[in-house]
């Protein structure tokens, strides 16, 4: 897959401006990326609040040939693409808690918000939102959550991360994407997770 990232200083969502673009037939592979989020949303509308410049923020739009009922693979893939990249690049490790979030020693590190718009089983596109904490300190972070500051002492660059993250991502994708054919086992405990 061929990125295409397109950066802002502030959005309400990255999710939202990819959303609106996915609806008018932007390309796969396009990246929103943002400093700061007015409206930072997770899963269950908690909120996603990231001071300004000291996280990752990005959503990708996708275009899988997958069906409906097989997109939670992607926030599955998303997570470990995350998880491979903070080891790589930064030897931590990292732990996936299903369905969306990426834990190191227990707390937060990663979120994942995937929302999609299709018709019946068929799927149009997906906007896959990825939110993580770079270079926060500890008193800009929920007691529940870390960042990859807190955890080495060393300040991440946020455009080496990003492309880590959509280095591997893309490999996983291209591959699910084009052949994956998942066992009812594995489709009932993704529907489940
Ligand atoms: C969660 O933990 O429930 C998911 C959090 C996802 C946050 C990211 S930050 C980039 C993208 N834009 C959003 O509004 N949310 C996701």
């Amino acid at each position: 897959m061929r990125f295409r990232i397109l950066h802002y200083k502030t959005l309400d969502s990255t999710n939202n401006l990819a959303l609106q673009f996915a609806r008018v037939d932007a390309r796969e592979g396009a990246v929103i990326a943002a400093d700061f989020q007015t409206q930072g949303r997770g899963r269950f509308k908690r909120r996603w609040i990231s001071a300004r410049g000291k996280g990752l923020l990005f959503s990708i739009i996708l275009r899988p040939h997958l069906k409906a009922s097989e997109a939670p693979i992607l926030t599955h893939l998303a997570a470990q693409s995350v998880a491979e990249a903070l080891k790589s690049s930064f030897n931590l490790e990292a732990k996936l808690k299903r369905p969306n979030d990426v834990l190191v020693k227990g707390k937060k590190i990663a979120g994942i918000l995937t929302e999609s718009s299709g018709s019946g089983s068929r799927l149009d596109y997906v906007v896959m939102g990825i939110g993580l904490n770079l270079n926060h300190r500890p008193k800009e972070l929920l007691h529940s959550a870390t960042s990859i500051y807190v955890e080495t002492g060393k300040q991440a660059d946020h455009k080496q991360v990003l492309a880590e993250i959509l280095a591997r991502f893309s490999e996983k994708y291209n591959r699910v994407s084009k052949s994956y054919k998942p066992t009812e086992k594995a489709l009932k405990s993704l529907q489940h997770a």
